[in-house]
């Protein structure tokens, strides 16, 4: 296995932070040098981005604020795959197309297409294409069970929104080679197995 930079995407509730804990735990005890990170980051920017969410600011300002913290962060993780580390970012830049394409049609009414491709343009400078995506698809009707089931909702998890960001990462996933959409619907256990079958194979 080689260094890489694998991100894991997909609605709230859908499994993946608990899968990336695992994922990461395995690689490690194999003795590979392995860093975990997410988005929104640790540091005061994701400190912002999470203070604009908490609040109900400009969907555009916050979009420039998630843009922002990844900016930063897409040199933090170069650094690291520099020094031969694989990356696991939970959560990455389909986020932001995923999730701000829907809060912007919804806002401002043009089709999601044409926020998706805007938001991707200006991702363009400030990413890394990530070796691996994997889409943790699910239903956002069984996801948001599961979040019911960790106590109070986030801005973003409500039904008609996920289903936007569903349809948003869907269409996304069809466009890109590195993406592996995951059936999120099964065990925790099955669904780990599968994405590291996949990563040992690819990378
Ligand atoms: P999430 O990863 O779910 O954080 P936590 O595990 O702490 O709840 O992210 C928080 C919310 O932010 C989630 O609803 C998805 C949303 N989000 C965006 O809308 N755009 C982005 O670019 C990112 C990274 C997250």
């Amino acid at each position: 296995m080689v260094s890489g930079f694998i991100t894991f995407e997909g609605i709230d509730g859908c499994g993946k932070t608990t899968v990336a804990n695992l994922i990461a735990e395995r690689l490690k005890q194999e003795g590979i040098g392995i860093i975990l990170t997410k988005e929104p980051t640790d540091t005061w920017l994701g400190d912002a981005v999470r203070r604009s969410y908490a609040e109900d600011i400009h969907p555009y300002t916050e979009a420039f604020l998630f843009l922002a913290d990844r900016a930063t962060h897409t040199d933090w993780i170069n650094e690291k795959l520099n020094n031969g580390n694989i990356v696991i970012s939970d959560r990455y830049s389909d986020s932001t197309v995923a999730y701000q394409a829907a809060l912007f049609h919804q806002n401002f009414g043009n089709p999601m297409p044409e926020y998706v491709k805007w938001l991707q343009d200006v991702s363009g400078p400030i990413i890394r294409t990530p070796n691996i995506t994997f889409l943790f698809d699910i239903d956002p009707e069984v996801s948001l069970e599961r979040v019911g089931n960790r106590g109070e909702k986030e801005k973003f998890e409500t039904l008609d929104n996920l289903k936007l960001v569903r349809e948003n990462y869907l269409a996304i996933a069809d466009e890109y080679s590195h993406f592996r959409i995951i059936d999120a619907t099964r065990t925790i256990e099955e669904v780990t197995e599968e994405v590291w079958q996949i990563i040992n194979q690819e990378l």
